[in-house]
């Protein structure tokens, strides 16, 4: 996160965040709630590729109201009214504060695609809270988690955007320390996925839990152990959106040391022992299907540097 001071020591008049994507190296869903949702236990890591939230002061916009523009690749795609996710995060954290004169100017680079299961909306959301207190003066993002929680599942993982292992409904949180960087290769073919959807379609409601993580934590030893556990929402999935199958082989027919769906899909992403094979996988596979979305990307190996000034 960058920020730029008005006047020194003055609250910065403009916040950068990133908003990382988030990978679900596995996802197992261990039961349904009475509230509706469901229980997971889930193992995931944040990409250097991702979105990026920016937010300022603007005297233009009155008190209390937020004005939100989107941009990048697929700005164009997204609905910015009060149902944006950003609007809603930017209004909860609002809430909790004294009234200010002047609104606020948001912009979301949206470089990932929508409904795509790397948690975009719930990373931006995330980005927003930063960004917003930070612009507000409010130096502990501790106090940002109890809001995340109400405003998506994955908004409290994103907060830390670290290696971690969530449970519950995904606000259930232990960090991972000492965990290595992925090459990863994300491609998504270009069809957006309804994660409720996909949760209905899902039959086997009550699945294994994760197992122990290897106390060796490199990148070979920790891709064996991922081939033993699961996204079990991949074949529900599947069975709405039948071509993340061709992804998935497109991918593992490229030397990957694990091919799998993030979260409820359509994003699959490939691990590869260094970032080179992972770039040229996506050569590849861009040249063959130039519509689709295709990164290579690391993975990060620490959250703090997007709650630094
Ligand atoms: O919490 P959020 O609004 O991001 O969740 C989107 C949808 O995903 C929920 O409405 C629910 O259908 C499904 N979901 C679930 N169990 C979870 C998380 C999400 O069933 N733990």
């Amino acid at each position: 996160m960058t920020a730029t001071p008005r006047h020194p020591g003055n609250h910065p008049s403009v916040v950068h965040c990133d908003a990382p994507a988030k990978i679900n190296l596995a996802l197992h869903v261990t039961g349904q709630r009475d509230d509706g949702y469901h229980d997971l236990e889930t193992l995931a890591v944040f990409c250097e590729a991702g979105d990026r939230i920016s937010a300022e002061e603007n005297p233009a916009v009155p008190g209390g109201e937020i004005d939100v523009t989107a941009t990048g690749r697929f700005g164009a795609d997204l609905p910015v009214g009060a149902d944006n996710i950003v609007v809603k995060a930017a209004q909860a954290l609002l809430a909790t504060l004294p009234e200010r004169a002047c609104g606020l100017s948001i912009t979301i680079e949206k470089n990932l695609p929508l409904a795509s299961g790397m948690g975009g909306g719930s990373a931006d959301a995330a980005a927003t809270l930063l960004a917003v207190s930070h612009l507000c003066g409010i130096r502990d993002p501790g106090q940002l988690t109890d809001l995340a929680e109400t405003i998506g599942s994955d908004v409290p993982m994103c907060l830390y955007s670290r290696a971690l292992i969530a449970r519950g409904r995904g606000e259930a949180i232990t960090p991972l320390d000492d965990f290595p960087k992925f090459s990863i290769l994300l491609v998504n073919p270009g069809t957006g996925v309804s994660t409720p959807r996909v949760f209905n379609a899902l039959q086997q409601k009550s699945n294994p839990p994760l197992a122990t993580l290897p106390a060796t934590r490199d990148c070979e030893a920790l891709s064996d152990w991922l081939a033993g556990q699961r996204n079990d929402l991949e074949l529900p999935a599947i069975s709405l959106v039948p071509i993340i199958s061709e992804v998935l082989d497109d991918i593992g027919n490229s030397g990957a040391l694990l091919t799998r769906m993030s979260g409820s899909g359509a994003t699959c992403f490939g691990l590869y022992s260094d970032f080179q094979q992972a770039e040229t996988a996506a050569l590849q596979i861009r040249q063959n299907h130039p519509d689709w979305w295709v990164q290579a990307t690391l993975s990060k190996s620490h959250g703090l540097d997007r709650i630094e000034p």
